[in-house]
């Protein structure tokens, strides 16, 4: 009798420790984060490049290749917010509607089959991916430019807003420095600044769980201390700020 009292609190014990920790690692996907997997579920990469980066041959079509989404294209097809929506549901804005470029590939009219949500999420992606985020603060402008030539972009996502994945990680995926999980990695500017230095903070090292998920996962944060000078750094952090509103 003692001993099956035992082994249920054992299996309650068990249980309850399962729950938690999928709890704790259940992941945050951010908006960017989600309209990336739109994109990818509707097929969207298959005619304009993985991220949209282009490169695809479209036969007979006035450009030659389907629009990227990066560079200069996006200021000569889209106009507005409006414009980008209309693209997606019709295949053409209205202010486009006579003009025909030709080619083989054409943009498909996405109105019956995407949801409002997805619609929402695909063009919070499509903002960041196109560089439509207009930055209205000086250092953090800076900042914006030096995270882009030291390659941040590519793992915590465009303009940091949603992260990669990322096998053997905490969460399964590298955060984007604007969603919920980063009060728990970044408590402080001394924090924020050991992880650009070092690619890890005492913290954590102190800590054997998040230690072993900071050594264990694939991808691991370069330390950038050799690379950037102390006031890029702080630049960097600057814009850290503007893109959480500053909330740290
Ligand atoms: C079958 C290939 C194909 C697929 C799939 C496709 N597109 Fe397009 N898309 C095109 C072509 C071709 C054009 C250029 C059309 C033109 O010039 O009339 C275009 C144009 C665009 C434009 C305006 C030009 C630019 O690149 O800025 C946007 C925005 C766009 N597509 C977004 C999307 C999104 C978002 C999806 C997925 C929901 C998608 N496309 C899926 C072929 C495709
Ligand atoms: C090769 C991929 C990679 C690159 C490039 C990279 N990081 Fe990271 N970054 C990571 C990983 C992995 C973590 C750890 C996340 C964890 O432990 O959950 C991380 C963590 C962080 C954190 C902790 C908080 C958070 O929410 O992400 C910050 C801040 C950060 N990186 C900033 C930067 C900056 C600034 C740059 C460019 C100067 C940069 N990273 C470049 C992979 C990268």
């Amino acid at each position: 009798m003692k001993r099956n009292i035992l082994l249920l609190i054992i299996f309650a014990i068990a249980s309850l420790l399962i729950i938690l920790r999928f709890i704790i690692t259940y992941p945050n996907y951010t908006p960017v984060w989600k309209g990336r997997e739109v994109a990818f579920k509707y097929g969207c990469f298959n005619c304009h490049g993985f991220e949209g980066q282009g490169n695809i041959e479209n036969p007979g079509y006035r450009y030659r290749q389907i629009p990227s989404w990066q560079g200069e294209t996006a200021m000569m097809f889209i106009l507005s917010e409006d414009e980008l929506k209309e693209w997606i549901l019709y295949g053409k804005p209205k202010r486009l509607q006579n003009l025909e470029l030709g080619g083989v590939i054409k943009m498909p009219a996405y109105e019956k089959i995407i949801s409002e949500k997805e619609l929402s999420d695909l063009i919070s992606y499509l903002k960041a991916v196109m560089g439509l985020i207009k930055i209205d603060n000086d250092s953090a402008k800076i900042g914006y430019e030096i995270a882009k030539k030291s390659g941040c972009f590519g793992c915590h996502g465009p303009y940091g807003m949603g992260g990669m994945p990322n096998k053997g990680s905490f969460k399964g995926y590298i955060p984007g420095w604007d969603g919920k999980d980063f009060k728990d990695l970044v408590r402080d500017e001394n924090e924020l600044k050991e992880w650009i230095s070092d690619g890890k903070i005492k913290r954590f090292e102190k800590n054997p769980i998040a230690d072993r998920f900071l050594k264990k996962q694939i991808v691991k944060m370069p330390a950038y201390k050799s690379i950037l000078s102390e006031d890029e750094i702080n630049y960097l952090i600057s814009y850290i700020k503007w893109l959480r509103k500053e909330n740290f």
